[in-house]
C-alpha cells in the first residue's frame, strides 16, 4: 500500500506544479558498437561490460540540436493536449547549443510557433533538465508563468572527440521534453527538487575550446580542444557520490523513504553507476529505468527521453513517486521527487 508522505509544510506548499505532457525524439541513424570498432580500438565486449552501452543514436550532419528538441517538444505538447501559443517559456537544456547565441530555446519557439514563450538556455552539462525543472517550478510557483516548456536536448556527436575511444563509445544524440503547468494545491507534482555544484571539478568534465578562454583557430584546430574531455574515472567516483547525496536530500525533503519510490530515473551514463546507486539505496535495480543500453549518455536528454519512456510505455503510473536524479560536468548534480 502507497504510504502517505510525511507532513512536510515544504512539500506541501511547493506541489502545485504538474508535468502535463512529455515527448521525446531520437534520430534515425544507430551506431553499434560493432561500427564503432571499426573506427577506434575497442570492442563490443569491453562497451558493454564497462558500460551496458550496446548502440547509440547520431544526428545527421544537418540535423541540429533545435531540431532535436523542437520534435520532442511537439510530441510533449500534443499529449498535453495544449497549442504552443499557451507557453509562456521555454528552457532548453544542453551542452551543445546550435550556436553560442542566440539561445537554442529561440530556435525552437520559431520551430514550435510558441510565439508568446520568453526563450532561455540552461548550461549544467548532464544535469541541465532538472535544473531547467527546478527554474519552470520557480517560476510557476511565484505565478509569473502558467505553462513552461522544459526541453533537455544534445547532439554529443559533434562535440565527440571519434579518434579517442575513452569517450567516443559513451555518447549519444536526442532530446526529450515535458509541459510543467500550475496545477494548484492538490496530490500530484512536483514533491521536492534540489540542485547543486562543485566548482572545484571543472577540470575532470568538460570542453576546453570553442569558448572565450580558448577560441579554435587554424593553430589549434587539430588538437581537438572543441570535444569532451573527461577523467572518467574521477567523474565514476563524483558521480556515485552526488547522486546518492542529492537522492537522499529529495528524498528528506519529500518527507518519503526509498521503499516509497516506485520508479528511480537516473541519468544514463553508465549501468555500472547505476548498479552502484541501486547497491548503496538498497533499491533493487528492476526499479530503475535504464535506456542507456539503447541510447548511451545522450547528456541533458537523457533523464528527460527516459521519462518520456517510462510515461508512454506505462512504467510510470498515475500516483507512484518518481525519483530523477543526475550529474554532470561542472561538477553538477540535481533531483527530484514526482507524484506522477
Ligand atoms: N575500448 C577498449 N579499451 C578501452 C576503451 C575502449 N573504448 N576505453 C578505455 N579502454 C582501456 C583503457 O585504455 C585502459 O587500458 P590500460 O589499462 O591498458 O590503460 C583500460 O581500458 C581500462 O580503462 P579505465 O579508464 O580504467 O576503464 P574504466 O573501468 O574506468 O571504465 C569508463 C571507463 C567507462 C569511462 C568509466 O570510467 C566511466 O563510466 N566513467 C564515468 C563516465 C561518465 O559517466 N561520464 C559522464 C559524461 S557526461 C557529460 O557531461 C557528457
Amino acid at each position: 500500500m502507497k504510504r502517505q508522505p510525511r507532513s512536510s509544510p515544504r512539500s506541501a506548499k511547493r506541489r502545485t506544479v504538474s508535468i502535463i505532457g512529455t515527448g521525446s525524439y531520437v534520430p534515425e541513424k544507430i551506431l553499434s558498437n560493432e561500427d564503432l570498432s571499426r573506427i577506434v580500438d575497442t570492442s563490443d565486449e569491453w562497451i558493454i561490460t564497462r558500460t551496458g552501452i550496446k548502440e547509440r543514436r547520431i544526428a545527421g550532419k544537418d540535423e541540429h540540436t533545435s531540431d532535436m528538441a523542437a520534435k520532442a517538444a511537439l510530441k510533449a505538447i500534443e499529449q498535453a493536449k495544449i497549442q504552443p501559443a499557451e507557453i509562456d517559456l521555454i528552457l532548453v537544456a544542453t551542452a551543445t547549443p546550435d550556436m553560442i547565441f542566440p539561445a537554442t530555446a529561440c530556435f525552437v519557439q520559431q520551430k514550435i510557433g510558441a510565439t508568446k514563450a520568453a526563450c532561455l538556455d540552461v548550461s549544467a552539462a548532464c544535469a541541465g533538465f532538472l535544473f531547467a525543472l527546478e527554474i519552470a517550478q520557480q517560476f510557476i510557483t511565484t505565478h509569473t508563468h502558467e505553462t513552461v516548456l522544459v526541453i533537455g536536448a544534445d547532439k554529443l556527436s559533434s562535440i565527440t572527440n571519434w579518434t579517442d575511444r575513452n569517450t567516443c563509445v559513451l555518447f549519444g544524440d536526442g532530446a526529450g521534453a515535458a509541459i510543467l503547468r500550475h496545477r494548484g494545491p492538490g496530490t500530484h507534482g512536483v514533491i521536492s527538487t534540489h540542485i547543486g555544484s562543485d566548482g572545484q571539478y571543472t577540470d575532470i568534465l568538460f570542453m576546453p575550446g570553442g569558448g572565450s578562454r580558448c577560441p579554435i583557430t587554424k593553430d589549434n584546430a587539430h588538437l581537438h580542444l572543441q570535444t569532451i574531455h573527461m577523467s572518467g574515472k574521477e567523474v565514476y567516483k563524483q558521480a556515485v557520490t552526488a547522486m546518492l547525496s542529492a537522492a537522499h536530500k529529495a528524498l528528506d525533503q519529500a518527507g518519503l523513504s526509498v521503499a516509497d519510490i516506485a520508479c528511480v530515473i537516473p541519468h544514463q551514463a553508465n549501468l555500472r553507476i547505476i548498479e552502484a546507486i541501486a547497491d548503496r539505496m538498497r533499491i533493487p535495480l528492476e526499479r530503475f529505468y535504464v535506456n542507456l543500453d539503447r541510447f548511451g549518455n545522450t547528456s541533458a536528454a537523457a533523464v528527460a527521453m527516459a521519462l518520456d519512456e517510462a510515461n508512454r510505455t506505462g512504467r510510470i503510473k498515475q500516483g507512484d513517486y518518481i525519483l530523477m536524479v543526475v550529474f554532470g560536468g561542472g561538477l553538477t548534480w540535481a533531483s527530484t521527487i514526482i507524484e506522477w
